[in-house]
């Protein structure tokens, strides 16, 4: 039983890899699971995260886990071109599934399985656990608040080393299963972009999609290492323009996102969390740029320390994944819709269809 009463869900994980470490943490505390399996194709690894984690047992084969542990959610933490089988198989057994981004390659296979779910009455809901990191939902106050004005614009940036020596994406001889997805290396962080930029935009439409894909490196392992793309379209308030942007050539490591309106502008870095709004301030037009350099000033200063703090608990850029599990459990629980809808999966992986429609069509 949960502490609200309600039976803890049977839970399982396939894929011990280096993402279900977030995902083992959340299961192991919380009261809304019991941990009744663990497959990865490795035993030693299966064997290992069952250990570290009090799962009841482990397994290779996820037929025989499915059979014998009967969970009740599944959590797909596998390679990309693994997600669609093996959702597949838990779907087909009326086992909710969460399933770890890039859910699929394209939007078309995203809805093939999101219609499988439908057809089994369960639900499969991808990881978009960005969207609950403490900042953006900071963030979406201050819009909602009216702080910044009418939404117009977002920008969302990413910068990592993914080309430099010992990245996990640039072993020539063991080449990572992402190199194989539409976008290559970029489709590990694209599904990010995508629905925050849908989340952020207000559910803006974009009429039209520039997107310049590269592959500044060379060579022929990665497909692209660098992408620039601007979004022109519409939301509920009027005109919007987005811009996205990948590159593993500048530093520092970043993941910016601003959200700029009709009165002012808030950002952040969800790698290097902090705050920043710029709005109206009292004292008028003349003081509010001081006003907003004096607040903001400080605030950056406070993050600093907070930031250090945050290292030490361990509470990195990870952390709004164990919000998404909490709030999507409380959904399974309760029986009401989880907290990444159907929709919203298709929205995102349509705008990563329409980036690299852009690119095949230049
Ligand atoms: N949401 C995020 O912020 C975030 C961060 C990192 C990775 N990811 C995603 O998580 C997924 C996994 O990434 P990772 O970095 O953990 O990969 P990984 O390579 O570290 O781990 C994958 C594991 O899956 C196992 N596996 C593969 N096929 C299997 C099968 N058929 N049955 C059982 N086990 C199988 C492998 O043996 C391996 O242990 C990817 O889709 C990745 O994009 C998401």
């Amino acid at each position: 039983m949960t502490s609200s009463g309600l039976p803890a869900l049977r839970s399982a994980v396939i894929g011990a890899g280096a993402i279900s470490l977030q995902h083992l943490d959340f299961l192991r505390s919380s009261s809304r699971s019991r941990l009744v399996g663990i497959c990865d194709l490795s035993p030693v690894s299966s064997g290992i995260a069952a250990r570290r984690f009090d799962a009841e047992d482990s397994f290779t084969d996820v037929a025989t886990m499915l059979e014998q542990a009967r969970p009740d959610v599944v959590h797909v933490l596998t390679p990309p071109n693994t997600h669609g089988f093996l959702a597949t198989m838990c779907l087909e057994r009326g086992v909710h599934v969460i399933c770890e981004k890039p859910m699929s390659p394209t939007s078309s296979e995203a809805a093939e399985l999101l219609a499988v779910a439908a057809k089994h009455g369960v639900h499969l809901v991808e990881n978009h656990n960005y969207r609950f990191n403490d900042e953006i939902l900071e963030l979406q106050k201050v819009v909602a608040a009216g702080t910044i004005g009418d939404v117009h614009e977002v920008d969302i940036r990413m910068a990592l080393p993914i080309r430099d020596e010992g990245s996990r994406f640039a072993d020539e001889n063991l080449p990572n299963p992402i190199h194989d997805m539409p976008a290559g290396v970029i489709h590990d962080f694209i599904t990010h972009f995508a629905y925050l930029m849908n989340t952020l935009s207000g559910e803006a439409t974009y009429e039209r999609v520039a997107a310049v894909w590269s592959n500044h490196g060379g060579g022929d392992l990665f497909r692209f290492d660098d992408l620039d793309a601007l979004l022109v379209g519409h939301n509920a308030t009027g005109p919007f323009h987005g811009r996205l942007r990948f590159s593993c050539s500048t530093k520092p490591d970043l993941f910016s996102v601003v959200v700029r309106g009709s009165g002012g502008q808030a950002a952040t870095d969800l790698f290097h969390p902090f705050l920043e709004v710029v709005g109206p301030r009292p004292g008028g037009e003349q003081l509010t740029p001081i006003v907003n350099h004096i607040v903001n000033g400080t605030k950056l200063a406070r993050s600093g320390f907070k930031n250090f703090g945050q290292k030490l608990l361990q509470h990195g850029p990870y952390h709004g994944l164990a919000k998404f599990l909490d709030d999507t459990y409380a959904a399974f629980q309760n029986g009401q819709a989880p907290p990444v809808s159907p929709a919203q999966i298709l929205a995102a992986a349509q705008l990563v269809d329409q980036l690299l429609e852009a690119e095949a069509s230049r």
